[in-house]
Parts: C-alpha cells; structure tokens; sequence
C-alpha cells in the first residue's frame, strides 16, 4: 500500500463541499471589491523567491521544495503567491494597463514544514494582491476584503495590525533591535546569530522557545517609525474606521516573509490551538523593484483555506448542504431501467440533474438508495407504466405522486 506523503491531505467527496463553498464566497466577495482572476504556474525558478520572499526567511532557508528539472535549472513549488503574481505583473506587462491591479488566486502552496493541526506541506491558500495604489486607502480596502470574506463564512477572528515602516525606518530600527540582542548573543539560537548579522528583523519570527523569551524585551518598531511611515499608519487606522472594521494593534507582528513595508496585518482565531493565524498580509512596496520591475507600491493577503475549514468547524459555522439530484429514475426491470437509462440522459440534456440504477438494485432499493442521495424526486418505471409510456413520479418530502408521460418529462422538471 503506497501511502499518501507526510503533511498532505486527500479531499474526499463528502468534503470537498466545503472547500468549493469557501472558495466560491472567496469568488463572489472578490467580485464585490472588483477583483480578477489570476493564474500562475505551481512552479518557477527558485530566484524569484530567494529574492521576492528573502534569503533570511525561515521559508526560503528550510521550507522550499526546490529541485533541478532534467535542464539543469533550479525550479521551486511555489511556497506562496505573492512573488509569483508580482512576476506575471511585470511580465506580462499589466502595469502599463490602468492602475491598480487587482487581482486574487486560489492556490496551492507548499512549505516543508513540521506537520501539525493547520500545518501542512501541501495547504491551500485563497489570495489577494492589489498594484500601483500607494495610499491607505487601499490597505484599509484589502483588510476590509478579508473581513467580509470572514464574516461571510461566520467566522468570528480577531484582527491585528501593525507598521514595520520603510527601508528608512528599518536601518534605525535594527540598530536598536543589534542592541538589544547584543547582550542575549550566547543564548539565542545558531540560525538566530545568522539573523542577528544578515537581518536583524528576522530574530522576532524565530520559533525557539528560548529566543521567544529573549524577543518579548526587543524595542518595537513602532517607536521607530518615520514621519511618513506614521502618517500611513495614522490613515490607515482612520480609513478602517470609517470601514466600521475593529482592530488591535499588535507591534510584534513581523510576518515571515521579507518583503513587507509600512502595514502587516494578520487575523486571528483562538479556536484551533497554536496555528491560529487564518489570514495575513501586508504592503510591499519594494518587492516588484526587487525583482526586476520599476518601483510599484502593492499591497496584499492570503487566507490559509484549511485554516479557514479548521475554524468553521470549530466553531459550527454553518455550510449550506450540497444538493442532490433533481430526479432519481428507478426501473423495475431490465427494459424499465434502459427507458430510465435513455430518459436520463434527455433530462440531462435539458439542463435537470438526473441519476439512475447501475448496480440491479430491486425498486425498494433503488428508493431507499434515492432517498439516501437527497434526491428530490423519484420517477418508477414498472411494466404498466413502460407499456403506457409514462412514469409515476413521487416528490421525496411529501410523497406526493403524479403520472406524467416520458415525453413531457423534461418539460416536466424544468418547471418544477
Ligand atoms: P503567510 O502568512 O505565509 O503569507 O501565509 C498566509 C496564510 O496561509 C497563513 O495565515 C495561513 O492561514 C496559511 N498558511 C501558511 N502556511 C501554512 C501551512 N504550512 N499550512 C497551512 N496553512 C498555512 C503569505 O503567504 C503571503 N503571500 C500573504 C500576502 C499576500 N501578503 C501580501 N500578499
């Protein structure tokens, strides 16, 4: 028996409902907020993410799934959507079009992480990413997006925010964060030392217990931000105001990828342990120049889609049932169940989900068997009704029977 790898998940049939009603609200509150689709490759060359995500990330340093193709080149899954959207901008040209961008994904995303509860290496993410706005507004109208799609789904998640403010701003910050850490030197761990030397903001995303500790006492950046950086921060609290959107503000959100700028935000659940965070993002404005493209501010979030489920089932939200077939034709024997047979297929060609018997199930069956895929109706063809051309047709709720003819039923159905 091949088993299925470590920190993947099937989605089997009796799930999958769940999945597609997610991201179908994913869909319907993008359209609201005017955003289209995007769609990349599942993978791409490990650059763009060295450079998009950052060499110092926990990500890009332990998690990639990275390989040489039969060419030689070095290709990665991706591990997340944002840089992938940021090439296809530039790429494909699109910031020559009318500003901004707005786009959103569903994806799959893959980190070689410790699998856990809302852990997995193979997860899936529903993402958003907004180019060319520079102002507040926009942060405030992205948030705002996710809070809907939150709401939507009736999950009840707190939101932080926070400022990691400008490449500015970060210099004079990270002297302060060198000195803090300074004295803790000997006690912090060996991939912290690298941080502390390559990228002192990192040290606060570690996940040793010991570090954490040490991190609790680290300045915060938002004492540090610049002028500019605080005016951002200051609008974009006014503009989740006037979005009626309640917030914390928690100034040791970093985020564990490199390219933020001024705002990072996450939502929070406290209803599925340590792996809380169901939603999180940030502006970026240097990243399309980081990889290539000419200085574009962008702003943007993902929500983890298994994170999202975790949490509905929590916490009860309800998720609306999947639908059965409209009409289960039952056939009593061999020439009854062919007519079903045919007479499904005209139903289905007119637009009515229909479904029949294949397994030779006696009628009784076959009614307790309708019964069971919540069909709505169910049609018997006996040999009476075969010769007469009809078929007695019982509404499921509350069995009452009518006989119509195979010829009307189609039209039969359609008005039903
Ligand atoms: P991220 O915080 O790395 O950000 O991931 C976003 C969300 O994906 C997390 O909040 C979580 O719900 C889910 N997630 C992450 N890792 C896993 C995992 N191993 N298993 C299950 N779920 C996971 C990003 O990926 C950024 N690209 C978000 C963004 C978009 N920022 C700007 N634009």
């Amino acid at each position: 028996m091949i088993s299925i790898p470590k920190g993947t998940k099937d989605v089997l049939p009796a799930d999958s409902r769940k999945w597609q009603y997610v991201e179908e609200t994913a869909r319907e509150v993008a359209a609201l907020y005017g955003l289209k689709e995007i769609r990349t490759p599942v993978f791409e060359h490990t650059e763009l993410f060295l450079r998009g995500v950052g060499d110092t990330t926990d990500i890009v340093t332990k998690e990639m799934y990275t390989f040489r193709d039969k060419g030689d080149r070095s290709i990665t899954l991706k591990p997340e959507g944002t840089a992938c959207v940021a090439r296809a901008y530039i790429e494909n040209g699109l910031s020559g079009g009318a500003q901004p961008v707005k786009m959103y994904y569903i994806i799959p995303a893959f980190r070689y992480e410790r699998p856990q509860a809302g852990r997995l290496r193979e997860f899936h993410q529903f993402g958003v990413e907004v180019f060319g706005a520079k102002g507040a507004d926009a942060d405030a109208e992205v948030i705002a997006l996710a809070d809907s799609l939150l709401k939507r789904l009736g999950l009840n998640v707190k939101l932080h925010i926070n400022s990691i403010g400008c490449p500015a701003c970060r210099a004079t910050y990270n002297k302060a964060l060198k000195e803090y850490f300074a004295p803790h030197l000997g006690e912090l761990c060996a991939d912290c030392r690298t941080r502390y030397e390559k990228n002192p903001l990192r040290l606060l995303d570690c996940k040793e217990e010991g570090c954490r500790k040490i991190n609790l006492g680290a300045p915060v950046i938002l004492d540090y931000l610049c002028p500019e950086c605080r005016a951002h921060f200051e609008a974009l609290k006014e503009y989740l105001g006037l979005a009626g959107i309640d917030y914390e503000i928690d100034p040791r959100i970093v985020r564990g990828l490199d390219y933020y700028t001024r705002t990072v935000f996450e939502f929070v659940s406290d209803d599925i342990g340590a792996q809380g965070t169901v939603c999180g993002g940030g502006r970026y404005d240097g990243l399309i120049e980081e990889i290539g493209g000419a200085p574009t501010p962008a702003v943007g979030f993902a929500a983890g889609i298994e994170r999202l489920l975790l949490v509905m089932e929590a916490t009860g939200a309800p998720i609306p049932e999947a639908k059965g077939p409209k009409v289960y034709l039952a056939g009593l024997d061999d020439g009854c169940r062919k007519k079903a047979f045919a007479l499904a297929q005209e139903l289905r060609a007119a637009g009515i989900s229909a479904e029949t018997d294949h397994m030779g199930r006696s009628v009784k069956a076959q009614f307790k068997y309708a019964d069971k895929l919540g069909a709505e109706y169910v049609a018997v063809i006996g040999g009476n009704e075969l010769a007469a051309g009809v078929m007695n047709v019982k509404r499921m709720a509350d069995s009452v029977s009518e006989t119509v003819p195979f010829a009307s039923a189609a039209e039969y159905f359609a008005k039903k």
